[in-house]
C-alpha cells in the first residue's frame, strides 16, 4: 500500500493557500489530493479560505461572512504570499469543484467545514447540495473538527464519505468515533503515536507532515496519506522510503 500525499490548502508552502493556484500547483507536482477549508460567505455560498476572517490571507480585513461572494473577491489573495501571485482570488467551493472536473482531477478531494467558531447554520445542506448538483468524478472526504458538523452531515447524506478531524486539544474523539460512523481519521501530529498503537482498522491521514523526518516516518509507518504542504517534498521522500 503507497501512502498518499494530499496537499494541504493545495501547495501552501508554494503558493497562496486555498487558492486555484495553489490547487494547480498540487496537482502538477502529482498530488493524490488536495485538502481545503469551507465557510460560508454572506449570501450563503460556500467559499474556500482557511480563517474566519480575510486578514491573513487577502489585503482585507473582517469577517468571512460579513462580505457577499461578489465583496470577497474584490480582495487579492495572493500578494500577501508573494508578489508574482498578486491578482490571485478566494475561490468559491464551485469554482474549486468545476476547475478540478476540468483538470480531469482523478484523485481525493477532502473538504474540511470550518464550522469550529462559526456555526454557519446551514452549511452541511449547501455544500452536499453544490456536490450532488455538479456530480464530480473524484472521490470526496468531507472532515470536521466540529463533530455536530459531521452528523449532521451524515444525517442528510448517509453514503458519502466522512472522517473525523482532531488533534491534541480534541483527545475525546475514541469515544465519539463508536457514534459516529466514519471511514478516516485525520488526526494531528501530535496525537499520532497514541493512534498508531491502537492499530485499528481506521484509514489513518496525518498533518501536516512537511519535514523530511516526519514525511519519512509516515511513509514508513505506512499511514494512508500525509495532508502536507510540501506536496512535491513529499512524493520525493515517499519515492525514497515506499519506492
Ligand atoms: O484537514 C487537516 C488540517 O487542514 C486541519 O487543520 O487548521 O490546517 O485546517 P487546519
Ligand atoms: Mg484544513
Amino acid at each position: 500500500m503507497v501512502t498518499k500525499v494530499i496537499a494541504h490548502r493545495g501547495s501552501k508552502g508554494t503558493a497562496p493557500e486555498n487558492t486555484l493556484i495553489s490547487f494547480r500547483e498540487a496537482l502538477e507536482v502529482g498530488s493524490d489530493g488536495i485538502e481545503l477549508d469551507v465557510h460560508l460567505s454572506k449570501d450563503n455560498f460556500p467559499v474556500v479560505i482557511h480563517d474566519e476572517t480575510i486578514d491573513r490571507t487577502t489585503n482585507g480585513s473582517g469577517l468571512v461572512c460579513d462580505f457577499t461572494v461578489e465583496e470577497l473577491q474584490q480582495f487579492d489573495a495572493g500578494g500577501w504570499f508573494h508578489n508574482r501571485f498578486k491578482g490571485e482570488k478566494i475561490p468559491t467551493l464551485e469554482e474549486v469543484l468545476v476547475f478540478l472536473t476540468e483538470s480531469n482531477f482523478s484523485g481525493v478531494l477532502n473538504i474540511e467545514l470550518k464550522t469550529d467558531k462559526n456555526e454557519y447554520k446551514g452549511i452541511e445542506m449547501m455544500v452536499l447540495e453544490l456536490v450532488a448538483s455538479l456530480k464530480p468524478q473524484y472521490p470526496i472526504i468531507y472532515s470536521s473538527f466540529n463533530y455536530a458538523t459531521l452528523e449532521r452531515l451524515l444525517e442528510i447524506n448517509p453514503e458519502a464519505e466522512y472522517a473525523l478531524l482532531f488533534n491534541e486539544k480534541n483527545r475525546n474523539f475514541m469515544t465519539l468515533n463508536e457514534s459516529i460512523p466514519v471511514k478516516g481519521w485525520h488526526t494531528g501530529l501530535k496525537t499520532l503515536t497514541s493512534v498508531l498503537k491502537m492499530k485499528n482498522n481506521i484509514p489513518l491521514r496525518v498533518w501536516t507532515v512537511n519535514t523530511t523526518i516526519l514525511l519519512s516516518y509516515c511513509f514508513r509507518k505506512k499511514v494512508d496519506s500525509v495532508i502536507t504542504d510540501f506536496p512535491k517534498k513529499a512524493l520525493h521522500v515517499r519515492r525514497l522510503v515506499q519506492g
